[in-house]
């Protein structure tokens, strides 16, 4: 069948691309500059000596730290309200993981339109007067380059979004080389939940495969290298591409029950994002597996599995993601004290809440999201 693949937004990549920033605010018109980040990013002194710089080639610069984590739809109207009434900004900078990513994409939506936030959820939004340059500094969401922006409603307690794609990204793995190794761990899990989705979903093309398994490759070979030794550039460079071309390849196929799984769960039992996707993405390689056998030989051979059989690849795929979390110490739900009851009740919000629950490989409906929960609780 044919299928259309493209790229939303011009990616900058490699060590030294942050110092980029000035040229890039210049070459869509100038200022006034609106930095968006959360208060540990901006503790590091990193976004204020990128302010500097964007004041030194002669633009006015401002940041709002107020990001919190998941992004709660409050923080962007209390941006709204504080910030972006005060001044008409052109060019907005978001620095950070997910959240300050999401959250600059929903706060360049409220630059161009009023508030509040909430008047937008699940609605395409393509202003574009105000540019936004998304700044990752760990290798996870690939947030720079999708579309959606994952914020939490919190009136109704679900995670929602805008799609609001950034108008360049600028990845630079040397603004990585600070993050923990728990939170290089997380991240680059949540990277490679996006590539093995993109690959197992209905929405899956050539050009997302292809950019999937490289993702997979690259996690498997430097993941556990970056969490042992931060200052490993080589491993740091991998991450940060495999995490963006993870980003590519998810936004133009999809995700699907790991992310339903992981949204919900990560609300309803207030886990980080990174641990469910580290614990589900074995439980989905499983599920798909029999959808497409010829394509889980790839797939294991990505994650160093070399030689398997068709009918053997997804098992021998999943083990090495479980062998992996394990060698990253990633805790099991059971050793943080977690009801198996409370993690399969999360079932019918995951479908009720994540519409890419359509493009699981074979209908996904909540028994069998039970039994995804289920899985995942027992086998790890
Ligand atoms: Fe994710």
């Amino acid at each position: 069948m044919p299928n259309e693949y493209s790229q939303l937004c011009p990616v900058l990549f490699g060590e030294g691309a942050a110092d980029k920033l000035p040229e890039k605010i210049a070459a869509f018109g100038g200022g006034p500059v609106l930095f968006i980040t959360d208060p540990g990013i901006r503790g590091t002194g990193l976004v204020d000596r990128m302010a500097d710089a964007v004041r030194a080639a002669g633009f006015d610069a401002d940041v709002f730290d107020g990001v919190e984590a998941d992004a709660p739809d409050t923080t962007i109207d209390a941006c709204d309200a504080k910030v972006l009434k005060k001044k008409a900004y052109r060019v907005l900078v978001g620095v950070g993981g997910g959240s300050s990513l999401d959250s600059a994409k929903a706060i360049a939506v409220l630059a161009e339109n009023p508030g509040p936030v909430a008047k937008y959820f699940m609605t395409w939004q393509s202003g574009r007067e105000v540019k936004l340059i998304l700044i990752p500094t760990n290798s996870g969401t690939g947030s720079e380059v999708t579309p959606m922006c994952v914020i939490h409603d919190t009136v109704n307690n679900i995670k929602t979004g805008i799609l609001r794609p950034a108008d360049y990204a600028i990845v630079d793995p040397a603004l990585t080389v600070s993050a923990p190794p728990k939170v290089t761990a997380y991240t680059g899990m949540d990277a490679l939940s996006h590539a093995v989705e993109a690959y197992t979903c209905t929405a899956a093309n050539v050009h997302s495969d292809l950019l999937a398994l490289q993702c997979v490759r690259l996690i498997a070979q430097n993941l556990r290298a970056a969490c042992a030794d931060g200052k490993n550039m080589a491993a740091r460079s991998a991450l940060a591409f495999a995490s963006n071309i993870a980003g590519i390849a998810f936004a133009e196929s999809s995700v699907h029950a790991g992310h339903a799984i992981a949204h919900e769960t990560g609300v309803v039992l207030e886990q980080p994002h990174g641990l469910i996707c580290a614990l589900v993405t074995p439980v989905v390689i499983e599920y798909s597996a029999p959808c497409f056998p010829e394509r889980m030989v790839a797939l294991a051979e990505a994650l160093g599995v070399a030689g398997a059989t068709p009918e053997a690849a997804g098992k021998l795929a999943a083990d090495a993601v479980r062998a992996l979390a394990r060698d990253l110490g990633i805790p099991s739900l059971k050793s943080m004290g977690i009801a198996r009851a409370d993690v399969v009740a999360c079932a019918a919000g995951a479908v009720e809440h994540n519409i890419f629950i359509n493009t699981a490989p074979k209908p996904t409906g909540v028994p069998e999201v039970e039994m995804l929960l289920g899985q995942m609780y027992d086998t790890y």
